[in-house]
């Protein structure tokens, strides 16, 4: 049955990644299987799994949903999204697409409808392909059809399982506050356990952001220096030059926090910030990063003085004239929705009193950028007080997007008979020391997971709860007191002047480097 396991062992090998733990043969239903999601990372990252020979043997994807489409059209479907989104690889695609089939029906609608032809389809595939009675269903759909299809599942008989595992996978976001999560928690909890729910954040699927991990607590030099005497604060930058594309109806009522705060900013401020963990599994990890939180939520965020929400204008995106937010298809010409936040957070704990946590993330900016960024303080005493210098602190800087590494910057000499003094820098990229142009998908890496059973990477629901704690109050406020000054940031700038002075007034700034 499903369980916490103690986490995959990753091995170094040929300049790649194994998983140590094998995955057990299943099959995945993808609720949803029409629509986006599927197309842009879940059927890709399949498809890459089952060309680094990582998927399990055997392994069969059953795809649900309400069009009209036969198992073949699927297929076709499925074949045109992985050319466009992997390395296309024929010789592999022929057995791949064998495994894929359809059931068309209606997620929220009458059990004895849609839910006994996706058991039937369902038992087929496992028939067909000799898997043992190994399911998860991985819910490509509105949050808020969540609840109703884990009792639809539960009432067909899809949920339990005599001699195998059954794990429900979902997508954020959960619930749109704490309340709102609770319930949603109330409702899956009827008919699955904690330790059958998988709650995907892809972020915690990029290599940089568990190599945040492997960072500090496999490097001994690191650790003595990760505190209050040695930090001076730590900036989360998550920059997106998209804008909201075809997705307005959710953005209108979701927002900035919602969308990337609550979830993705607060995952990376915990693994920057976490204490060690006993041991890199589901309950040690997540054991740290809820204390985290509860650090942060000692005190609410001053929304007046901490927090500073924008929206973009019209502008350049990089690739020519961007239309601003207002006037995207599907928005509301007078929308008060953000696309943009800046937020300082403090811990009140005994490694980070003190230490300020500034977190920014917005769509429409000037480009591409995710980074944690730690800065650390200025030497005590300047010896080379005669040297000539334009030198800035040290800052190590895990970086995630456009490309993954990790950067330090520190002080060098230049070559020559005076004493001047530079930046430089040290890069570590992927791409140069283990010779992987791209890194797999992040979505790969927690599907295999989901199919080892193993929880480290997902967010638990005390997470969940804590994490709205954080961001409640400043969504609450926003909502209330509708911004007098959107837009306040024109397409293809780093966002509202007032992000700026968030930072001038602690006498720290942005690095958009
Ligand atoms: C998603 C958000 O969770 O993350 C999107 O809903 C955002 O709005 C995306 O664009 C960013 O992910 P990534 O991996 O491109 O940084």
């Amino acid at each position: 049955m499903a369980g916490e396991r103690s986490a995959r062992v990753l091995q170094v090998s040929d300049g790649g990644l194994t998983p140590g733990a094998p995955a057990d043969p299943c099959v995945m239903v993808i609720f949803g299987a029409t629509g986006d999601l599927a197309s842009t990372e879940l059927l890709p990252s399949l498809f890459e799994l089952y060309c680094k020979r990582l998927l399990p043997e055997p392994f069969a994807v059953v795809g649900f949903a309400r069009r009209e489409w036969s198992s073949e059209h699927f297929r076709q479907v499925a074949r045109q999204a992985i050319e466009e989104e992997c390395a296309w690889e024929p010789e592999a695609w022929n057995d791949f697409a064998r495994r894929l089939s359809y059931v068309q029906g209606d997620a929220t609608g009458p059990p004895e409808e849609g839910y006994a032809d996706l058991k039937a389809g369902v038992e087929a595939a496992a028939a067909d392909f000799g898997i043992p009675d190994n399911v998860f269903f991985h819910l490509a759909m509105p949050p808020s059809t969540f609840g109703a299809i884990a009792q639809r599942l539960a009432e067909s008989g899809l949920a339990a399982s005599e001699d195998g595992w059954r794990r429900l996978v979902i997508e954020k976001p959960f619930g749109v506050d704490l309340a709102s999560a609770l319930e949603l928690d109330r409702q899956l909890r009827l008919s699955f356990r904690e330790d059958q729910i998988y709650r995907i954040d892809h972020f915690l699927g990029k290599e940089t952001v568990q190599n945040m991990l492997v960072f500090r607590f496999a490097n001994p030099a690191f650790e003595p220096i990760w505190n209050r005497n040695y930090i001076d604060h730590v900036q989360i930058t998550v920059a997106e030059q998209i804008g909201i594309g075809t997705r307005a109806a959710f953005y209108e009522k979701t927002g900035v926090v919602r969308d990337m705060v609550q979830n993705h900013l607060l995952q990376l401020l915990c693994m920057a910030a976490i204490e060690p963990p006993v041991n890199f599994d589901g309950s040690s990890l997540r054991d740290e990063t809820v204390k985290i939180l509860e650090a942060v939520n000692c005190k609410p965020v001053d929304v007046e003085r901490e927090a500073v929400r924008g929206q973009y204008g019209p502008g350049d995106a990089g690739s020519g004239p961007a239309l601003g937010y207002r006037e995207e298809e599907g928005v509301d010409p007078g929308s008060t929705t953000p696309t943009f936040t800046a937020i300082r957070l403090g811990l009140d704990n005994w490694r980070w009193a003190g230490v300020p946590f500034y977190l920014r993330t917005g769509k429409r900016l000037a480009r591409k950028l995710t980074e944690v960024a730690i800065q650390f303080k200025p030497t005590p005493h300047v010896m080379f007080a005669r040297a000539e210098s334009d030198t800035a602190p040290n800052v190590l800087a895990f970086q995630l997007q456009p490309e993954e590494g990790i950067v330090q910057r520190f002080i060098a000499k230049q070559p020559g008979p005076d004493l001047t003094l530079s930046d430089v820098t040290m890069d570590f990229r992927y791409a140069d020391a283990f010779g992987v142009e791209r890194p797999p998908r992040a979505y790969a890496w927690l599907l295999l997971d989901v199919m080892q059973g193993d929880q480290t990477l997902f967010a638990r629901a005390d997470w969940i709860n804590e994490a709205w704690r954080t961001v409640d109050p400043i969504v609450e406020r926003w909502e209330n007191e509708p911004p007098g000054d959107f837009p306040n940031y024109p397409a293809g700038s780093w966002g509202p002047a007032a992000a700026e002075d968030l930072m001038r007034r602690d006498g720290r700034a942005w690095r958009n480097g």
